[in-house]
């Protein structure tokens, strides 16, 4: 029997230029280099300037990924954008993307699931295409978190940074077994009760403002491991693979304790493991379009390579997919 399946056939990425490395950071709030690089791995973060929405990296991310398919905007029937941090209330993030693009049908539209974000947007664009409502989409992670950050709190301010990344799915059809290229399988959670341990404390609805990020670490800390570890063995009991079988890993990037953590419970040596965030920080749903475009980019994951992606972040969402290269 045959099935449809979507294909990644291109990827795609965009960083703001102006970098705050962890001695700048040490210029605005009391910390270190040490400080920072010990306790989360991560080195320095990339700034929007003041004239950039998510918006605009999100179509730079996206220009990027359709030039590595070979395809046009206007070949798209489908953007799902994830992001937390919107041009606007309303319309959607998404939309401007989309017109942007030059893309006049279809449809185009925002999903909210903080750090889990893209792997929910991949989620639903690949259900759209499973259920022939579309051929070819374009999925973007894009975020601003520079906006919602209290630029005096030490605790929080240091560990986030902006950036985009994008990938374009194709219709594919097979014979849909695991040995097939595409998305293979997807797993999606949240549990509201956590809520309060990692959230912004504005909207439009409650204060009326953007209002600033706030985070119980520790506490989202332990969370992260085992909630990724959970969504991964789901993958992998799913489809009958072995962590030995996987290729490569490329999970959201928060912190290298949390990456490091995960990949040890899972027995996956770090070797296989894509790491960004001492670059990039962390940058919530473009984290994995941004390591996944590296990881690409440079040649290190390659046609037939089993890859898993694994996010987990407010609400609290956890989510991964795993993906025939
Ligand atoms: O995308 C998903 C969302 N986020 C995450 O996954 C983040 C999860 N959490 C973490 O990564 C870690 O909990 C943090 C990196 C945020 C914090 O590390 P920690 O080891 O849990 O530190 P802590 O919050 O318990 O703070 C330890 C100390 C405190 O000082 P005292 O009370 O021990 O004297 C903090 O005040 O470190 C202090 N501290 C800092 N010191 C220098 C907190 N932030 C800083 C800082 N520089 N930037």
């Amino acid at each position: 029997m045959t099935a449809t399946r979507s294909r990644i056939i291109g990827v795609g990425s965009y960083l703001p230029e102006k970098i705050l490395t962890n001695a700048d950071m040490a210029d605005i709030v009391d910390t270190s280099d040490d400080w920072i690089f010990q306790r989360t791995g991560i080195r320095q973060r990339h700034i929007a300037a003041d004239s950039e929405m998510t918006s605009d990296l999100a179509l730079s991310a996206a220009r990027n990924a359709l030039d590595a398919a070979g395809i046009s905007g206007s070949e798209l029937d489908l953007i799902v954008l994830a992001t937390a941090t919107p041009d606007q209330t309303f319309p959607a993030t998404a939309v401007r993307v989309q017109s942007g693009l030059g893309m006049t049908r279809g449809m185009a539209y925002d999903v909210q699931a903080v750090c889990s974000g893209f792997v929910y947007a991949l989620t639903l664009a690949d259900n759209h295409i499973r259920l022939g409502q579309s051929r070819r989409a374009l999925v973007i992670g894009a975020e601003t978190f520079s906006r919602i950050l209290d630029w005096d709190d030490r605790s929080t301010c240091v560990l986030f940074g902006d950036g985009a990344g994008a990938v374009v799915l194709a219709a594919e059809t097979g014979f849909g077994t695991y040995d097939d290229f595409g998305i293979l399988t997807t797993h999606l959670h949240s549990d509201g009760r956590y809520h309060d341990m990692l959230y912004v404390d504005g909207g439009p609805s409650s204060t009326g403002t953007a209002g600033k990020l706030r985070m119980q670490g520790r506490e989202v800390f332990k969370h992260a491991v085992s909630k990724m570890s959970e969504v991964i063995d789901e993958a992998l009991a799913t489809t009958g693979f072995s962590p030995e079988e996987i290729n490569w890993v490329v999970p959201h990037q928060a912190n290298r304790r949390i990456i490091e953590a995960t990949a040890k419970k899972l027995g996956i040596p770090m070797s296989r493991v894509v790491i960004s965030v001492d670059r990039h920080a962390n940058t919530s749903a473009a984290s994995i379009p941004l390591a996944l475009a590296e990881g690409v980019g440079d040649g290190r994951i390659r046609k037939g390579d089993l890859v898993l992606l694994e996010a987990m972040g407010g609400g609290f969402t956890w989510a991964s997919a795993l993906i025939r290269w």
